[in-house]
């Protein structure tokens, strides 16, 4: 990261810290149509992304643009609605910076949501998929530069980059829900094309089971932070690349998110009931 980040991050704190003095216990990020969890918080404040200083805000259809403070089931919450992706112009160091934001107001842990394309055939469409763990193909990497010490460590560990204790926690509420979910491995593209079928062939067999083209910044910088993440992503769309792929729309990736989505949900919600959040 460029040194001048930090400046950038203590202005957009300063901007929130005018407006607000929550303290978060839990930061959460939501993708495309699924901001749904966000519809269960009891909200305190919002504050849009175009009042903090030095905030991007982003372009993306279904992407709001805001924080919003409160409290779900008990805890403590800041819910980033409206992510930045690579593929709208925005550089890594724009993605991150609401991350590092959210673990200076508190957070300690880092729950993202996405909607992902299925590479694994096994796969079905309206499936959700727990991510435990991730590939970065999208050529950046928002850490590169000058390390801030304050921030993080120079070469942060990811061997263990979604929390494996929140894994655990989670299938135990999926079943606990009688409900059935995936567990794999997300692979991130830069988009903001989707990818050709040989790309997709070719993720498959580096290991991905879906593909992206967001979190892996984000999960990162929150490894970089000290937080302790879980993942989901909503299998949007079938992306084997195989002879019966058909082509990719936006309207099939939101129709059927939507009701990953409702699953996603419930997930999160059990898991807070647990205490496992
Ligand atoms: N590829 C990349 N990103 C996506 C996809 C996909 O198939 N589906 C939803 N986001």
């Amino acid at each position: 990261m460029r040194k001048e980040f930090s400046n950038r991050l203590e202005t957009a704190l300063s901007s929130i810290r005018a407006q607000t003095d929550f303290v978060a216990d839990l930061a959460l990020v939501t993708g495309t149509g699924l901001d749904g969890l966000i519809a269960e918080i009891e909200v305190e404040s919002k504050i849009p992304f175009g009042e903090i200083a030095g905030f991007p805000v982003s372009t993306a259809p279904s992407h709001k643009g805001e924080f919003v403070f409160g409290t779900l089931k008990g805890r403590k919450i800041i819910a980033q609605s409206g992510r930045f992706h690579l593929y709208e112009g925005w550089v890594g160091e724009d993605i991150v910076l609401p991350v590092y934001t959210m673990r200076a107001l508190g957070a300690e842990k880092y729950i993202v949501t996405n909607a992902a394309g299925s590479l694994n055939a096994d796969y079905n469409v309206r499936d959700v998929m727990l991510i435990e763990d991730h590939i970065n193909f999208q050529g950046v990497h928002a850490l590169a530069g000058p390390n801030d010490d304050q921030l993080g460590l120079r070469f942060p560990d990811m061997s263990r980059a979604y929390d494996p204790d929140l894994c655990k926690a989670a299938m135990e509420a999926t079943s606990s829900l009688g409900l059935n979910i995936r567990n794999g491995i997300y692979a991130a593209i830069h988009g903001p094309e989707f990818e050709t079928s040989a790309e997709r062939r070719f993720l498959r067999m580096a290991g991905g089971d879906a593909v992206g083209m967001s979190t892996v910044q984000e999960v990162t910088a929150a490894n970089h932070a000290g937080m302790k993440v879980l993942g989901f992503s909503a299998i949007s769309n079938s992306a084997t690349g195989g002879p019966d792929q058909q082509p990719d729309t936006l309207e099939e990736v939101l129709e059927n998110t939507a009701i990953s989505a409702n699953i996603i949900v419930k997930i999160i919600m059990q898991m807070l009931d647990d205490g496992a959040l």
